[in-house]
């Protein structure tokens, strides 16, 4: 793999240790995937920020990056922690995780990485379509390429943090026009009526595809909130990390294998992600965050409605975004829901704060939540988890 005088130096250690191992890890990666050099990024995102998911190990490493002085050479961001610190939701979880926390996000901090705590940094800039970025956090990476039209590949929290200290990510995969092509021809004659229905096509198709690049033809709308979860939902059951859709960059090479979803195909994926027909104790909407107009849609049907006392009703999103959206937030906590910030139900430790069966419209946090969290899960589309809340 080339490199320039000044990224040899790095290599050696001219520039101290740190600098050093990042270097090292993106040459590693580069000659891995067959990159001839590096190019610069607009940004970074970096994932392995709750402390439920990188656990304490990875706390000692932190620390040491820190505490050698190293900054970020580009705009960085960081995925949401385990807890939302201005929330009491929170405060029955135990000292040493809300301690241990605030600690991995100083030390994020010390580095000069955004404490944005939200898997969707693009509602708060949104990178140039045709930006480079070295982006961890698979929602975002496949929101990135496919509906903005910026070039990333799904890096791993340690390549994501060692792009964002050098600035440069190696030239491989996704930064390649000829490997953004579509490969496979994807065509929908299933009903799609909401956004859990597209997250049901998303598990459905990610299983099939692995990590070919589909063009999908026939969904009935475009709409960004769809393409949001059936894009992050892809990015869970496979390796998706783009997809075309007619009417958008027909970029696709020749021969491509054909494969037609119909309602029967999606029946069986529905099936699996709602495993409990039991009581939930909670209802969760966001994930991925919610946008700007996902909090006006949720306050338009929350309206002249109350949660009942025996489910707590959360959304999650952007501290950007909640104090961007104080009129939807303010007819959401009114009903007795709660707009959580910095962080979600799959990042925190839901058994910890009593919650055993979950309601969600997400496909990925239905596909995830059983393993990760140890709780039981009713999958539905929004509205129904609302009118779910707020059944008498
Ligand atoms: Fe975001 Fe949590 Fe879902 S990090 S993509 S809301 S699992």
């Amino acid at each position: 793999m080339y490199l320039t005088r000044e990224e040899e130096k790095i290599y050696d250690g001219e520039m101290g240790w740190t600098y050093q191992v990042s270097m090292r890890i993106l040459v590693k990666l580069g000659e891995l995937y067959g990159a001839d050099n590096l190019i610069p990024i607009e940004s970074a995102h970096i994932s392995g920020v709750s402390y439920k998911t990188i656990g304490d190990a990875a706390i000692d490493f932190l620390e040491s990056i820190a505490s050698s002085g190293v900054r970020v050479s580009v705009k960085a961001t960081m995925n949401p922690a385990a807890l939302d610190y201005e929330n009491a939701v929170f405060k029955s979880l135990s000292s040493n995780i809300i301690e241990k926390q605030k600690r991995i996000i100083n030390l994020y901090e010390r580095m000069g990485i955004e404490s944005s705590l939200t898997c969707t940094p693009y509602y708060i800039k949104a990178p140039m379509r045709g930006a480079h970025l070295s982006w961890a956090e698979s929602s975002a990476v496949v929101y990135a390429n496919s509906i903005i039209g910026a070039w990333t590949n799904r890096e791993g929290g340690p390549s994501a943090l060692a792009s964002a200290l050098i600035g440069k990510t190696p030239n491989y995969g996704l930064h390649k026009p000829e490997n953004r092509r579509a490969t496979v021809l994807v065509k929908v004659e299933a009903q799609l009526k909401n956004e859990s229905d597209y997250g049901v096509l998303g598990i459905y198709l990610g299983k099939i595809l692995k990590d070919k690049i589909p063009l999908i033809y026939g969904l009935p709308s475009n709409e960004e909130r769809f393409l949001k979860q059936m894009g992050a939902a892809m990015a869970t059951s496979g390796m998706v990390s783009m997809f075309h859709v007619e009417g958008k960059e027909m970029n696709r090479a020749g021969g491509m294998e054909i494969i037609s979803v119909e309602d029967k195909d999606l029946r069986e994926t529905r099936e699996s992600l709602t495993a409990s027909h039991k009581k939930p104790d909670l209802i969760f909407i966001g994930c991925p965050h919610c946008s700007l107009s996902e909090l006006r849609q949720i306050a338009e049907i929350l309206k002249g409605k109350k949660v009942r006392g025996d489910v707590k009703l959360w959304v999650c999103t952007s501290r950007f975004i909640r104090n961007k959206a104080s009129d939807h937030v303010r007819v959401i906590e009114s009903s007795g829901g709660q707009v959580i910030c910095d962080t979600c139900a799959v990042v925190t430790w839901l058994r910890d704060l009593n919650v055993k069966t979950l309601m969600t419209n997400s496909a990925k946090t239905a596909y995830y939540a059983p393993s990760m969290n140890g709780v039981e899960v009713i999958f539905s589309p929004i509205a129904e988890c609302i009118d779910a809340a707020c059944r008498k």
